[in-house]
């Protein structure tokens, strides 16, 4: 889709991170946009930096996991504006890093309902307006640990993997319809991500924030526009930042030891292990377990 201008573009998690940048810039180019967020106030303060742009939005707050919400907000989106054109399933979780053994249930259910079932669900509901379009986007961010496995974020990769297959089965389904299918893989980029992880000890999480932030190389608004770019040019897969393409062949050419070879300030339990230290150190004699448990 080379022209964005006046697309009905629905895109969710658009209250922070990639999907606000992702909103400011498709307002840019003239899309009408129908945002969604679960949290009321970052999605109204997204909805307040495009009115600068003046065009039209319309948003809902709703959890990308509940399908009864996600059929209505599709009609309304559809009455509103009259067409879809475009769908961005963008809203996503983390956990604290953890191993799986260690992870509740309940936990990697919950993750996988939000990253994994608001994709489907954002995807079902929508294809059907789509399909009304000559021609139309459906863009399902993954991950980078949607091309790699990654000790400590056994929920994430699972949900992110999950992703990449039901958008690259999705693609097959669709040629031929004008639908452009495109999974998006970002590498570590400067979002609230890891702040927005619900952790009981918030000394922790700051930290384990700081690191992330250390180690992410690409703005939103960067993801953003490469993003875009890879869409106006047909896509299928976007790769977000070097770092991404780089690993994504190290994968393929070394798929049983790839995690040997990774960078230093990107293996896993690098960033956890730093901050567990420190605590330790901070609190003698508390053992280091007590900093991973989330209950
Ligand atoms: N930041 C990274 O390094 C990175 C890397 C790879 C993939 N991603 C993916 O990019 C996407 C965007 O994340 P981000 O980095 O901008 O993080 P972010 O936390 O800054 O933004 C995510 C937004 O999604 C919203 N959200 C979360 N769960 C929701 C739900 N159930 N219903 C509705 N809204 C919900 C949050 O409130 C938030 O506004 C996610 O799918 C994430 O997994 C991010």
């Amino acid at each position: 889709m080379k022209n964005l201008k006046n697309k009905v573009l629905i895109i969710t998690g658009a209250g922070s991170g990639i999907g606000r940048a992702l909103a400011l810039h498709l307002a840019q180019e003239g899309a009408r946009l129908a945002l969604n967020d679960w949290n009321k106030e970052t999605l109204q303060a997204t909805v307040d930096l495009i009115g600068q742009e003046k065009v039209r939005v319309y948003s809902q707050v709703f959890d990308v996991s509940d399908r009864p919400t996600w059929e209505l907000f599709a009609k309304k989106v559809n009455d509103h504006f009259g067409q879809i054109d475009g769908i961005f399933n963008n809203a996503g979780i983390t956990t604290f890093p953890e191993t799986i053994p260690e992870t509740d249930p309940i936990d990697f259910s919950r993750l996988i309902e939000i990253n994994l079932w608001g994709v489907i669900h954002g995807s079902q509901v929508a294809i059907p307006y789509l399909l009304k379009q000559k021609e139309s986007l459906l863009v399902n961010v993954s991950s980078l640990l949607g091309l790699m496995g990654y000790a400590g974020q056994g929920a994430y990769v699972t949900s992110k993997f999950a992703v990449r297959g039901f958008t690259e089965t999705l693609r097959q389904e669709l040629v031929g319809t004008g639908a452009l299918v495109t999974a998006v893989h970002p590498g570590p980029v400067k979002t609230n991500l890891t702040r927005n992880i619900k952790y009981h000890d918030q000394d922790l999480l700051n930290r384990l924030s700081l690191f992330f932030d250390d180690a992410a190389t690409t703005t939103p608004e960067e993801a953003a526009e490469i993003i875009i770019k890879g869409i106006k040019k047909g896509k299928h897969r976007v790769l977000l930042s070097p770092r991404t393409k780089m690993l994504d062949r190290l994968t393929r050419l070394l798929p049983n030891s790839y995690h040997r070879f990774l960078p230093r300030n990107f293996r896993p339990g690098h960033l956890i292990k730093k901050a567990l230290a420190k605590r330790a150190a901070e609190k003698k004699g508390v053992p280091l377990e007590e900093g991973v448990r989330t209950k």
